[in-house]
């Protein structure tokens, strides 16, 4: 398929040599991009620039794709597509099995650690945006032909485990009876008597210890408390129709064996010191040293992700490692990577991107929380919104919500915002991809065939094929800077532009060969819109 940004680009730059830096026109009276390579050239050589473009113009070959090139304003050239080219362009699209999204040409393995939420706890708002965007990460880089390797680093072990086995023994719970909310409740009673019981806290650190070496109950009891809550987060992944499945579990206690090698070959390297009886890691610029072992021998959240990305790297054979995890953690991954990269683990050739975002917030804009001041769980914000919507349209309004502002935004959860179906809401976005439907649908019913666009006379029309023919360009700008706003907002603007195409020109109302093409560029639109909805995770629902 012909990618018409890279290819204007390419035939300017030819002749100009440098970066053409296209850009969308800002208005329609300045064709569809524009580039400033002239102002550039004048700016370095000292000649006029309108002179500089007049030159270019005469010499950049594009009468195949372009009305003749413009000179505007300081010295801009403005590029016009050929309404022929563009009508071209939309029927590939439409005949594409991809809907123009291009096959990347050294495809990589992209580990994305995403979701990640803890035993016996239920998932909170922080996981709900985790796991959409992770989700997201993993259809745009698969959707470009890139093997995504989705990795749920769930918190399944750590000191936590010891007064939790110790309170079920107490309290003679059976375990496996208990369901996520149960376990949640359990942890809370557990904490509870850690705080105000030297007894009990002295028993949990033993049942930790007993828990390390394998003691067989200890790991029975442990492992009911993983099960029942897989149950719970496998639920509410369900609900969510997201990708990850227990395939994806890798768990903070499959690291379990590696954790003492990995310190010893950083101390054996000179790499980690112990400081204070810490072993410890002294990363330039921070004078908050990595902890790979505490002080009484344990192992901790740092030296599990230095396991992982041995892992990743060494086993998974990965190119590339993304991490969605909330704001506060940068920190904690500046630090990981840093010594990563200097054990060796990460090499130069290997990226790692820690993609942060920022908090949910409630209607008010405040700080969310329960009437009784406790955290949301993701189960309950769910509820909230089918209690507007049904479940698909709920759905694609909370991911829509959590997708289309930039990831480190905060944003309020506004329930009857986020449904609406006017306005740059996920609801919208599916009625637009509907209402084709329906046209569609009509067409079809009444016997009248189409199949490629061919004339595109009206300002409305080539305004569609021409945001189609950038459909393929931004999902390759999603994979790259992994910013799902860029598609949300090419969405928003591809279903508007569809919006002002009804108003302006009459679909089944008109006749022949311009009825027959602009039913196929529904059809072209209808395709890019399922599409692009379905790499932000959301359905796109035949009728609404
Ligand atoms: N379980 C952690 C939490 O809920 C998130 C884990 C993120 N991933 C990682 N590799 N550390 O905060």
């Amino acid at each position: 398929m012909l990618s018409l940004p890279s290819e204007l680009s390419a035939r300017v730059e030819a002749v100009a040599g440098i970066d053409a830096e296209l850009r969308p026109a800002t208005r329609p009276q300045f064709g569809h991009y524009q580039t400033n390579v002239a102002l550039r050239l004048a700016n370095s050589s000292g000649r006029p620039p309108r002179e500089v473009a007049a030159e270019l113009v005469g010499r950049i070959d594009l009468a195949d794709l372009c009305e003749p090139l413009e000179v505007a304003g300081p010295g801009f050239i403005n590029l016009r597509i050929r309404s022929d080219v563009l009508a071209r362009v939309a029927s590939e699209v439409l005949a594409d099995p991809r809907a123009g999204i291009s096959l990347a040409e050294t495809p990589a393995t992209v580990v994305v650690d995403y979701s990640s939420p803890n035993v016996a706890k239920q998932m909170h708002v922080g996981h709900l945006r985790s796991t959409i965007i992770g989700d997201c990460f993993t259809r745009v880089l698969r959707a470009q032909g890139h093997t995504a390797i989705p990795q749920n680093h769930i918190g399944d072990w750590g000191r936590q485990f010891g007064m939790l086995v110790e309170e079920i023994l107490d309290e003679q719970l059976d375990a496996s009876a208990l369901d996520l909310a149960g376990a949640e409740a359990l942890y809370q009673r557990a904490n509870a008597r850690l705080k105000s019981s030297e007894e009990f806290a002295d028993r949990a650190r033993e049942r930790v210890v007993k828990l390390q070496a394998g003691d067989a109950e200890t790991r029975r009891i442990w492992q009911q408390l993983i099960d029942v809550s897989l149950a719970g987060f496998n639920a509410t992944y369900a609900r969510m129709n997201v990708l990850l499945t227990d395939a994806d579990l890798a768990g903070e206690s499959i690291y379990n064996a590696d954790l003492p090698v990995v310190a010893a070959d950083l101390e054996d390297r000179g790499i980690a010191v112990v400081d204070d009886g810490a072993l410890v890691v002294f990363v330039e610029g921070s004078t908050t040293p990595a902890i790979i072992r505490n002080a009484a021998g344990g192992y901790g959240y740092t030296c599990t992700d230095l396991a992982a990305i041995r892992h990743r790297v060494g086993d998974l054979a990965a190119n590339r490692l993304v991490y969605v995890v909330g704001n506060p953690q940068e920190f904690h991954f500046a630090q990981v990577f840093a010594v990563a990269r200097r054990a060796g683990y990460l090499p130069d050739d290997v990226a790692a991107e820690f993609v942060g975002f920022g908090q949910v917030l409630g209607a008010d804009g405040k700080k969310f929380s329960t009437r009784e001041g406790t955290a949301v769980t993701l189960n309950s914000l769910l509820d909230e919104a089918e209690e507007h919507a049904a479940p698909a349209i709920a759905l694609a309004a909370i991911k829509y919500a959590d997708l289309s502002s930039g990831l480190q935004k905060d944003y309020s959860f506004d329930v009857e915002r986020m449904v609406a179906t006017t306005g740059d809401t996920g609801p919208y976005l599916q009625y637009a991809h509907a209402r084709a439907n329906q046209i569609l649908r009509k067409a079809e019913a009444e016997g009248i065939s189409y199949d490629t666009i061919t004339v595109l006379a009206e300002p409305a029309e080539q305004n569609v094929a021409l945001l189609l023919s950038r459909f393929g360009e931004v999902v390759d700008a999603v994979g790259a800077t992994l910013q799902p706003h860029r598609l949300c907002g090419y969405l928003y603007e591809l279903a508007s532009a569809l919006s002002v195409f009804y108003e302006q020109c009459p679909v089944l109302k008109s006749d022949g060969d311009v009825r027959a093409s602009r039913l196929a560029l529904c059809a072209a639109t209808r395709k890019v819109l399922a599409s692009g909805l379905d790499l932000l995770g959301i359905e796109a629902p035949e009728r609404m």
